[in-house]
């Protein structure tokens, strides 16, 4: 099996022949006709395009996943970009703002990132650091997935680590969702009413608990259904939900400022909130409608192996930039 496209972010060819077949130009906004979803095509830090494209909603839940200021693939491209670290932190900043001032008061925002080992870890340190200066959030949790397509050296441990800082505004609405991990372990037993229990007696849940190592997630590759060729920064879909079925309620506003292939819009689809989205790229935007489009009228929540630009047919194969 191999992927019809290659990584679209790195092939600006590839991009010129499928810009005629997207429907939305920059400014532009698609207003979903079946379930109220937004996608447009817009820049995270410019508030008036904010504003344009959530309307009077509000986000319940925000959940962005930026440009990490790191060298994806040992290449850096027009959006998965590498700033010197001041233009870098302007960027965030602005775009950090944006989310404050279009969430509700009580809310999430969850920001995915990297840290640079060959680079002090930057930008972790530095988006910790600015996030103090916005007072209406504080810091909820600091999670880490398992990213076993890490990056190694023979000398060093493997980078395997994807980072994900909840912060949140107010007290939203939380609940537990568990993993399809079993128990296993025995023990901790405790005395309830007189009576000598063990946990999994006593648990709500055959099930563990997720805590702020989620090694149980896969990343997605290309054998997956949920692949989408041409997108080199997908998330999973079982992440973004377990963020969205944990930190908002349904109907909820979810809003994600970096839409790339659509993994929030599908996520919010199945988990019945409403998801408001963008991204600077008409591409990114197009292949975020379709890939829900496609999987209303499938049920499939990817392309796995197939191409989402059937139109350019095998110009997508032969030029791999
Ligand atoms: C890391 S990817 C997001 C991946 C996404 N979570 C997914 O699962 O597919 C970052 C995206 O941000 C977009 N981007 C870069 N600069 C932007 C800006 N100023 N405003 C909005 N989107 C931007 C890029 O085009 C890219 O598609």
């Amino acid at each position: 099996m191999k992927e019809p496209l290659p990584r679209l972010d790195s092939n600006d060819k590839l991009k010129a022949l499928i810009l005629p077949y997207c429907r939305l130009k920059k400014g532009e906004i698609w207003v979903d006709p079946e379930k109220g979803h937004r996608v447009g095509v817009l820049d995270c830090c410019k508030k008036e395009d904010v504003a344009a494209i959530m309307g009077k909603n509000r986000a319940n839940l925000v959940i962005n996943d930026p440009p990490y200021n790191i060298e994806v693939g040992n290449k850096a491209t027009g959006n998965l970009f590498r700033h010197e670290i001041e233009k870098y932190m302007d960027f965030t900043a602005r775009w950090i703002k944006n989310a404050d001032d279009f969430s509700s008061k009580d809310s999430y925002l969850y920001i995915w990132l990297g840290a640079d080992q060959k680079n002090d870890f930057s930008p972790l340190p530095e988006i910790m650091i600015l996030m103090r200066d916005f007072e209406s959030y504080r810091s909820r949790s600091f999670i880490t997935l398992r990213n076993q397509r890490g990056y190694g050296t023979q000398k060093n441990w493997m980078c395997i680590r994807q980072e994900l800082l909840c912060y949140q505004k107010g007290s939203p609405f939380f609940r537990v969702i568990y993993t399809d991990i079993p128990k296993v372990l025995k023990g901790y037993y405790k005395a309830i009413n007189g009576k000598l229990t063990e946990n999994i007696e006593r648990s709500r849940s055959e099930t563990l608990r997720p805590g702020n190592v989620w090694i149980d997630i896969q990343q997605v590759f290309y054998r997956m259904e949920e692949n989408v060729p041409g997108a080199y920064a997908q998330k999973s879909l079982k992440s973004i939900e377990r963020i969205i079925l944990s930190s908002s309620r349904e109907k909820a506003v979810v809003a994600d400022f970096f839409a790339h292939s659509g993994t929030t819009l599908i996520a919010a689809e199945k988990t019945d909130r409403k998801c408001i989205t963008f991204d600077i790229d008409p591409v990114f935007a197009e292949l975020s409608i379709r890939r829900l489009e496609r999987f209303r009228k499938t049920g499939k929540t990817g392309w796995q192996c197939g191409n989402p630009f059937p139109e350019i047919g095998s110009a997508a194969s032969c030029d791999t930039g």
